[in-house]
């Protein structure tokens, strides 16, 4: 028997509930795990509050990431004792995720526990953090650079946001940091940000063509920051958008493309390829101070994680819960 948050599908809607279930219950997979650590997403909060349909499958464990250590393994890359992390792959929405103490999953969808980081620290890190380090990626490998200008993340008081402010500044960028909590300065200064900007002055409806700021902006909000954010990206830049935290609209004009040659890139990080992946754990393990984790996490047991992952859809959240699910 093993415990797990299980999402079960009711007549009005879903109940969440920490359960015992029976390893025989879990799902098919070539590798198991026994789960060290996990964490909390805007997605597991999606999931978990059931305020959008991210679950397709019932009854189900969310959780779309997870750290631990291989139990049994019949996939020729891992042996029992090896460890592992695992972000997204529809895990936590159509296959039992992390929240739990075992899971069962694909050894494709793994990647190893980087040498630079505790589990806990990479749950620390998680999906959102390895979607900072995809969009730096596509920020970098789109020829952006720092002697160019200034760049902007916005949401950056949450999970992808604090951690891009701290891999861009590693990268030598100058930080600017999007937030609609300027009372949290100093923590997004102490994770590498030069400046505040407050999250109002981007979040209505603005002219198609703005003044030239930023050479790049990692967007997590969309809507009219994202819209703000490409009018006012200078000539060649680029913007990668990976989140929808004000809204899934995009109330932009073609000027800033057609005009300014800005691009705009899409960042996804459930089916990223494997490649693609130990890249960015690469620049997760390479450029993030370890120290700067201590600021960005807060560690949860298991049981907790129901009412944690309601803080989402708040916006309240700063940085990450870390869920020790054996707590
Ligand atoms: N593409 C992918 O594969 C992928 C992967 C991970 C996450 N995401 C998406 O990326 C976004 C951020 O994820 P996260 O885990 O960082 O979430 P999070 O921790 O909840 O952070 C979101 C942040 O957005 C800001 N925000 C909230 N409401 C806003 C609004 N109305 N307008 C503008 N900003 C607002 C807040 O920061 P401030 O208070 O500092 O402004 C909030 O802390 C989510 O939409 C998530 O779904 C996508």
């Amino acid at each position: 028997m093993f415990k797990a948050i299980q999402i079960e599908k009711t007549d009005d809607g879903q109940t969440v509930s920490l359960k015992e279930l029976d390893e025989n219950s879990l799902p098919e997979g070539d590798v198991t795990i026994d789960v060290a650590y996990s964490t909390l997403n805007f997605k597991d909060g999606l999931a978990i509050t059931g305020s959008s349909p991210v679950v397709r499958t019932w009854p189900m464990v969310p959780g779309i990431d997870l750290a631990g250590t291989v139990r049994d393994s019949s996939h020729g890359d891992y042996k029992a004792g090896d460890k592992v992390v695992l972000n997204g792959w529809g895990v936590g929405e159509t296959h039992w995720g992390g929240l739990s103490q075992v899971a069962r999953l694909k050894g494709d969808w793994l990647v190893p526990l980087p040498r630079a980081f505790s589990e806990k620290q990479a749950m620390a890190i998680g999906t959102a953090g390895y979607t900072a380090a995809l969009c730096v990626d596509a920020l970098i490998d789109a020829g952006i650079a720092p002697d160019q200008g200034p760049v902007l993340v916005t949401g950056a008081t949450g999970g992808v946001g604090s951690v891009a402010i701290a891999l861009l500044k590693a990268a030598g960028f100058q930080v600017h940091a999007l937030t609609g909590k300027t009372q949290e300065a100093e923590y997004l200064k102490k994770l590498g940000a030069d400046d505040i900007v407050d999250r109002a002055t981007m979040s209505e409806k603005g002219k198609p063509l703005q003044k030239e700021i930023w050479a790049g902006v990692v967007d997590t909000a969309g809507s009219y920051t994202l819209a703000n954010a490409c009018a006012q990206t200078k000539y060649g830049g680029a913007v990668a958008s990976c989140g929808l935290a004000q809204g899934f609209d995009l109330p932009v004009t073609v000027m800033p493309f057609i005009l300014r040659g800005v691009r705009l890139l899409g960042v996804d990080s459930v089916m990223a390829p494997k490649e693609r992946r130990l890249k960015a754990w690469d620049r997760l393990g390479r450029d993030l101070d370890t120290s700067k984790l201590e600021a960005i996490g807060q560690e949860i047991g298991l049981a907790d994680a129901i009412d944690a992952a309601g803080k989402f859809m708040s916006g309240d959240v700063k940085g990450r819960y870390i869920v020790d699910v054996n707590a």
